[in-house]
């Protein structure tokens, strides 16, 4: 695989990080995820616009301008003949030398970008989008700014792990006996024609996917209401789904062990999966 580090592009063996970046010794840094399908990125546009605002609200610079990034996307697409898959971009507050809790001179280190292809051969054709996930929820412990798409998982990455430890697929996030979104992607219930989802805040990240698929929604003649909702109102509900970068629209048809609906994808998330594939590639 060719890999992107600062400005050169490498077998990904022989790509360096320095140990001192702030990335990797303070999670100092930020992350997008572009999917692609058929040599096509999705939504570029949106992930690149996200990333600005994200280095905007933690001082950070970029380190080439979005029409350089979009480039630099095209051609590891190119270099690793992606077809269906992933691109991951992170860039952090660059390698000061030393270990310091305060922000280095932006003018004497410069940001490091990396980026990097996932194939996924066969991501729109999903078979788990047929059967749908089932989830655990879990208390969202996650600092106050997730809508900025740090590279800080770990409380993500623990959530999975006890998903996958209780036997489903991942896990949703509840905060004052409200879902926030789920580990890596925002959460939805249906109730007959109306889909509901959290308003944005700084409590959730402002799913890229979730813009598209509201708009779409909208367009089919679907009532959106941004607001609130429980584990109780999820496993009463007609449907649920998850929307992301890398699952596109994925029914959720289990919540804490009680099934919802019939515990198999309904005709609405399904619907919003094949109008979002149509539309974006
Ligand atoms: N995750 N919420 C969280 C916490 C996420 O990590 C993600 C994306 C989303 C959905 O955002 P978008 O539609 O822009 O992908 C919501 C990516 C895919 C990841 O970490 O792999």
């Amino acid at each position: 695989r060719i890999v992107y580090v600062n400005g050169e592009y490498l077998p990904e063996e022989e790509a360096k990080i320095s140990i001192f970046d702030r990335g990797f010794l303070m999670a100092d840094g930020v992350y997008e995820v572009t999917s692609v399908l058929n040599g096509k990125l999705i939504d570029f546009d949106g992930h690149a616009k996200r990333l600005e605002r994200s280095l905007k609200e933690l001082s950070m610079n970029a380190p080439v301008t979005m029409d350089e990034l979009l480039a630099i996307h095209r051609e590891l697409v190119t270099k690793n003949d992606l077809v269906d898959g992933m691109i991951y971009l992170q860039v952090t507050r660059g390698a000061p030398g030393d270990r310091d809790f305060v922000f280095p001179d932006p003018e004497t280190t410069p940001s490091t970008l990396v980026m990097f292809t996932q194939s996924k051969p066969g991501l729109a054709d999903s078979p788990v989008a047929k059967t749908g996930n089932k989830v655990i929820s879990v208390e969202d412990i996650r600092w106050g700014r997730r809508d900025i798409k740090t590279v800080q998982l770990l409380w993500p990455s623990m959530a999975k792990m006890m998903a996958k430890k209780a036997g489903v697929d991942d896990a949703w996030f509840v905060e004052d006996g409200f879902v926030t979104e789920g580990s890596s992607n925002n959460a939805y219930i249906v109730k007959g024609n109306k889909i509901i989802t959290r308003a944005l805040s700084n409590d959730i990240l402002h799913g890229i996917t979730r813009a598209a698929v509201l708009r779409f929604a909208a367009e089919a003649q679907y009532e959106v209401e941004e607001r609130n909702f429980t584990i109780a109102e999820a496993q009463e509900a007609d449907e649920a789904f998850t929307t992301s970068a890398s699952a596109f629209v994925m029914p959720v048809v289990e919540v804490d062990g009680v099934k919802i609906g019939e515990g198999v994808p309904g005709t609405v998330a399904p619907r919003l999966r094949e109008i979002y594939i149509e539309e974006m590639r």
